[in-house]
C-alpha cells in the first residue's frame, strides 16, 4: 500500500447550507448520513472544490454563498499527504468584486497547484447518464481522471482552451493575421498534443489497473474517440500546425475549431459482455463507472504515492447489499479517503468501525 493522503480538518464558512462546518478526521473513508437537504453533497461538493475546476456540481460561486444572505463562502482544509501537512483554502468574497482566491500553505497559487496537493475522483448521481448523454460529461470525466494521474493535465488544458478561444475569435471576426494565426497555433499544436497523449496514457493506466485487479465490478474496455487527431506515435507538433493552418477557412465558416482534443470522447465497453455502455442497463453503466474510479483509484496507488480522495455521491444506495460489501472492502484495501453520502446508517453498517461516521441533522433542526 502506498503513503496516506487524506483530509484532516475540514472547515466550511458559510458554503451553501453550512455556516459553520468544522470537524477532523482520521483517514478512514466516511460515510455521511442524514435526511435530504441536511447538507451531505454540499459538504462533498466543498471537497471538490480543492481540486482545479469548477466543482462536483459545477456551479458558480455566487450560488454557492450562504443564504439568504449571500456575502461569500469560504473552505479550509488540512491534509495530511506525503509531504507532510499542508493548508488548502479556497474562499470567494462577493462584496469586494469576487474572484476566487486560493492557497496552499497560505500563500495564492493558481487554479492548477491544488491538484498537485490533492487528487480528488467523484462520482454524483448527475453522473447516471454519463454513458448516454453528449460528449462533454465524459470528457470532463476523462480529464479529471487524467489529471488525477499528471496535475500538469490542469494547466494544459487551459493553455489550449485559451489559444483555442483567441484563434475562434479571430477567425470568426475574419481577422487572417498570419503571424498571430501562426502563434496561436503553435500553442494549440504543442498543448494539444500533450492533452492527446496524457489522455491516452490514461487509458492505458485504467488498461493495467483492471487487469491484474480482482474487482466485484465490471471490467470496462475504454477508448478516446472523436479527436480526430493523429494517432499518438505520429503526434507531430509541426504536422499539428500545419493542419491547424490549413483548417482556417474551413474553421471561419463552421465558427469553430473543428478537431482536436476538445472534440474528444470516451467509448466504454462493458468487457465480458462486449456491450457498448451506453446499452447496458442503467445499473451496469453505474457499475462500470464505479469500476473505472476504483480502477484509478488503484492506478494511482500503484504509480505515484499520493492515493486519490474520492467523493461518492449517493453510491451505495443504488447498490445491492452484495455490491456494497464489496465496494467498502475495495476502499478499505485501497486504503483511501472515500467520502461517501447516503440517507440513513444501515447503508454503511458493513462498513463498521473501518469508516468514520458523520451525522448531518435535518435542515429544520439546524433552524431551531
Ligand atoms: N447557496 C445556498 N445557501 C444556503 N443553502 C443552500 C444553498 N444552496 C443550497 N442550499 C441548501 O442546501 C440543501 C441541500 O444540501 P445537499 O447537500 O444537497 O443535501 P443532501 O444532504 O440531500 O445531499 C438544501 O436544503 C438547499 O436549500
Ligand atoms: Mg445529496
Amino acid at each position: 500500500m502506498s503513503d496516506t493522503c487524506f483530509i484532516k480538518a475540514l472547515d466550511l464558512r458559510r458554503f451553501r447550507s453550512h455556516v459553520a462546518f468544522s470537524r477532523s478526521f482520521d483517514g478512514r473513508p466516511v460515510a455521511i448520513f442524514g435526511p435530504n437537504g441536511a447538507g451531505k453533497t454540499n459538504i462533498i461538493e466543498a471537497i471538490s472544490l480543492l481540486s482545479p475546476g469548477r466543482g462536483l456540481r459545477a456551479a458558480k460561486s455566487e450560488d454557492m454563498a450562504g443564504r439568504p444572505d449571500p456575502i461569500g463562502w469560504a473552505i479550509r482544509a488540512t491534509a495530511d499527504t506525503v509531504d507532510g501537512e499542508r493548508e488548502l483554502a479556497v474562499s470567494i468574497d462577493l462584496r469586494t468584486g469576487g474572484r476566487r482566491k486560493l492557497t496552499v500553505d497560505e500563500a495564492p497559487v493558481g487554479q492548477a497547484a491544488l491538484g498537485e496537493v490533492l487528487r480528488i475522483l467523484w462520482l454524483t448521481p448527475a453522473m447516471d447518464r454519463l454513458w448516454i448523454e453528449g460528449a462533454s460529461e465524459r470528457r470532463r470525466f476523462l480529464d479529471r481522471t487524467t489529471l488525477a494521474f499528471d496535475p500538469k493535465h490542469a494547466e494544459r488544458s487551459a493553455a489550449y482552451e485559451r489559444a483555442m478561444r483567441e484563434r475562434n475569435r479571430l477567425l470568426k471576426e475574419g481577422v487572417f493575421d498570419p503571424s498571430w494565426l501562426d502563434a496561436l497555433e503553435a500553442q494549440m499544436a504543442e498543448h494539444g498534443a500533450q492533452i492527446v497523449i496524457a489522455r491516452s496514457k490514461t487509458v492505458d493506466r485504467l488498461r493495467d489497473a483492471q487487469e491484474g485487479a480482482s474487482s466485484a465490478f465490471p471490467r470496462a474496455d475504454i477508448a478516446v474517440v472523436g479527436e480526430d487527431s493523429p494517432a499518438v506515435d505520429d503526434l507531430d507538433a509541426t504536422q499539428y500546425r500545419q493542419r491547424l493552418a490549413d483548417s482556417r477557412r474551413r474553421d471561419a465558416a463552421a465558427g469553430r475549431t473543428l478537431f482536436g482534443p476538445h472534440r474528444g470522447d470516451l467509448e466504454a465497453i462493458y468487457k465480458e459482455k462486449s456491450m457498448p455502455a451506453r446499452e447496458c442497463s442503467t445499473g451496469e453503466q453505474k457499475a462500470l463507472l464505479i469500476s473505472l474510479v476504483l480502477a484509478t483509484a488503484r492506478g494511482i496507488c500503484a504509480e505515484i504515492s499520493a492515493p486519490p480522495i474520492l467523493l461518492l455521491d449517493e453510491v451505495a444506495a443504488h447498490l445491492d447489499e452484495g455490491r456494497r460489501a464489496s465496494l467498502y472492502d475495495e476502499i478499505v484495501d485501497l486504503g483511501v479517503q472515500a467520502w461517501m453520502t447516503g440517507t440513513g446508517p444501515e447503508l454503511f453498517t458493513a462498513l463498521g468501525s473501518r469508516a468514520e461516521m458523520l451525522e448531518l441533522a435535518s435542515p429544520d433542526s439546524v433552524a431551531d
